[in-house]
């Protein structure tokens, strides 16, 4: 029986503090009824105690979805807890308060200016009162990876008492590294004696360009939640970048035999288009999975493959993510099985004999733009 990795998305609180990338209320809504078909499990909708415009968007989200968990962050502060609990009244079972305090010595002393007992009667105390508010209570140690792990575990097993139900591990600054990371989980896992009353979770930033394998390492050491946004939005580099965790469990599921998501996987480039429009931050042609030469092979020798048999150049089914066909766009790189291949689908027919002056054309014009379109073909065989 495989386990299931349960997947939160933080586009709309994480996302959107990437500057520039602020949603209004109806852009936040679309954003989480598409999250909801792609079928993410819990939806962080926003930061209620913040703005009016986050209280707003956090009890539209509540309202409008159906079937996703909907949080909203609160810092271990009663007016936060109870901003929280205000806006996401409508989602009735599926309310989740996300409380969050930092636990590292550099947070605990530049920041808070507060002492290791403080901050884990803070956490304890905010914990209880969340409790009673609501049925599912998530505590995040905010700077975790940078916390002494044996103060972490205190915390740790002092909230799991105090009543929560999933606890998250972040690594705020993107600082960690797989292994380490592993090592981290894995001594929680052995040093809090009751944590297997609750769910273990992981936020990764990308600052090192580490996230998504330090989300993959932690779900080796058993953790099951992981949390990103869409197209990897967020804070300074960004957040874990769903999409690649989905496909990476997806099409790896020989390594990672134990677990699957309940993600609609062809959803995902619907939904990456989507959060690109509403946040007004594109998405670069090369990124992993979404981005639009994810799936374009450029040279002749890839052409050729891919035109043979897909496998040789493609580790993931395009269409699987929602893309359409594999593309093969025509450059000076392309080869004559691509150049053929084409003309074909053109309803082009070309001689034989013809074909070595065609190549000639279409690597001359290939030198001159970078690439050569179906039009541009047409034009060559027409000149022949
Ligand atoms: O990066 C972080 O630590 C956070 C917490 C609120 C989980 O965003
Ligand atoms: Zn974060």
């Amino acid at each position: 029986m495989k386990e299931q990795i349960h997947i939160f998305d933080t586009t709309l609180r994480d996302g959107e503090q990437c500057p520039g990338a602020a949603m209004n209320v109806e852009q936040k809504i679309q954003v989480a009824m598409q999250l909801e078909t792609l079928g993410v499990d819990i939806i962080e909708a926003g930061f209620p105690v913040i703005s009016d415009g986050d209280f707003q968007a956090v009890r539209a989200v509540a309202e409008r979805t159906e079937k996703s968990r909907v949080c909203g962050l609160a810092r271990c502060v009663e007016k936060d807890i109870a901003a929280a609990h205000e806006a996401l009244k409508a989602a009735g079972e599926r309310e989740r308060i996300h409380l969050v305090v930092a636990t590292s010595p550099i947070h605990r002393k530049y920041k808070l200016g507060k002492s290791r007992e403080q901050i884990r009667n803070m956490a304890v105390k905010s914990v209880a009162m969340a409790s009673d508010l609501c049925g599912e209570v998530q505590f995040s140690a905010e700077d975790a990876s940078r916390t002494e792990p044996e103060f972490l575990a205190e915390i740790v097993e002092s909230v799991i008492d105090a009543g929560a139900a999933v606890i998250n591990i972040p690594d705020t600054v993107g600082f960690t590294m797989p292994e380490e990371y592993f090592r981290l989980i894995s001594y929680l896992k052995s040093h809090v004696p009751n944590v297997d009353r609750v769910r273990l979770s992981v936020h990764c930033h990308d600052d090192m360009g580490m996230a998504v394998a330090n989300s993959l390492a932690a779900i080796r050491a058993g953790v099951r939640q992981i949390e990103g946004t869409i197209n990897g939005i967020g804070e300074r580099a960004g957040n874990t970048a769903l999409e690649e965790v989905i496909m990476a469990l997806h099409s790896r599921r020989d390594f990672f035999s134990e677990v699957r998501t309940g993600i609609r996987t062809n959803e995902l480039v619907r939904t990456s288009r989507m959060v690109a429009a509403m946040s007004g931050l594109a998405v670069p042609r090369s990124k992993a999975v979404v981005g639009a030469n994810a799936f374009a092979h450029g040279s002749g020798i890839h052409q050729d493959g891919v035109l043979k048999n897909r496998s040789t150049y493609e580790v993931m089914d395009p269409e699987e993510i929602g893309w359409g066909a594999t593309e093969l766009p025509l450059t000076k790189h392309s080869g004559r099985h691509a150049v053929k291949m084409r003309l074909s689908a053109l309803g082009l027919s070309v001689p034989d004999t013809d074909m070595p002056r065609l190549f000639e054309l279409f690597k001359k014009r290939g030198d001159q733009c970078k690439f050569v379109y179906d039009d541009d073909l047409a034009a060559l065989v027409d000149s022949l």
